[in-house]
């Protein structure tokens, strides 16, 4: 659903990012990314959502090439980003709606607003201007937008980041039911102990190359992946 092929990406030139980046998310995966500060982990997740270019290499969303096909490409894909910058003159409403109206959703969008604003709990502050929310409160609307179109392929760039403990609970059920229903997640994040319970796939990305990728059973083994992570991956 997701196929990422020898991708290579600099900022400037001559000094390689994404040094050959190749992975591959199948439906009902759960897959985690990990590497350290400043390794890629946003670039190449910027690439995978046509935001950045790159200059060699290809992106498939479901079968299309991210290139070639950007607009078709970004029906099928919802991105939460690591820093939700949103239009702060809108309602939380306001937003959704305005998510629901671009992608071309009916009516059906107030029980899926009803049901995941009520999980994430912030079903009580929908009515109060974007300007007006904490930072988690923020990443909740975010990842409502992302939940409530019928995208196949979830994109998230350390989305736990900011959540509270009740919401990091739910989110990590709702990425679940989403992957058993036959989507599939992308996403980074530093914290090792959630993508090993959570997720059945990790690659592990260091200064712009994947050293490690696989199932979560097959990169472990018996030690817990911090145990891998922190011996370089190998
Ligand atoms: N807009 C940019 N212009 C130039 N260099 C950039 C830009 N964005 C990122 N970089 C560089 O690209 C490299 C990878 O950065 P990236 O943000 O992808 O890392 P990351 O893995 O997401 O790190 P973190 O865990 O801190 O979020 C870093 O060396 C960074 O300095
Ligand atoms: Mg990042």
């Amino acid at each position: 659903m997701l196929n990422i092929n020898n991708v290579h990406k600099s900022y400037k030139k001559g000094v390689e990012v994404l040094r050959g980046i190749s992975l591959n998310v199948e439906a009902g995966d759960l897959f985690a990314f990990v590497g350290q500060n400043g390794a890629g982990k946003t670039t190449l997740i910027k690439c995978c959502c046509g935001i950045h270019d790159f200059e060699q290499g290809e992106i498939l969303i479901d079968g299309v090439d991210i290139k070639k096909e950007p607009m078709r490409c970004k029906k099928n894909l919802a991105y939460v980003p690591d820093n939700p910058d949103m239009y702060s003159f809108l309602t939380g409403y306001g937003y959704i709606n305005f998510i629901c109206d671009v992608y071309g959703m009916g009516d059906e969008r107030k029980a899926r607003l009803e049901e995941l604003s009520r999980r994430l709990d912030i079903q009580k502050s929908l009515g109060l201007k974007i300007s007006e929310y904490s930072h988690g409160m923020k990443q909740k609307i975010a990842l409502i937008g992302a939940f409530i179109r019928n995208a196949k392929v979830l994109i998230f760039d350390e989305p736990f980041v900011g959540l509270d403990p009740f919401a990091s609970s739910e989110l990590k059920k709702m990425m679940r039911e989403f992957c058993d229903n036959g989507g599939c997640i992308f996403f980074s994040t530093h914290v090792l102990e959630v993508a090993e319970k959570l997720c059945n796939k990790v690659a592990i990305i260091k200064a712009g190359q994947i050293v490690a990728s696989g199932t979560m059973q097959d990169i472990k083994g018996d030690k817990s992946l911090e145990e891998v992570f922190l011996a370089g991956g190998e």
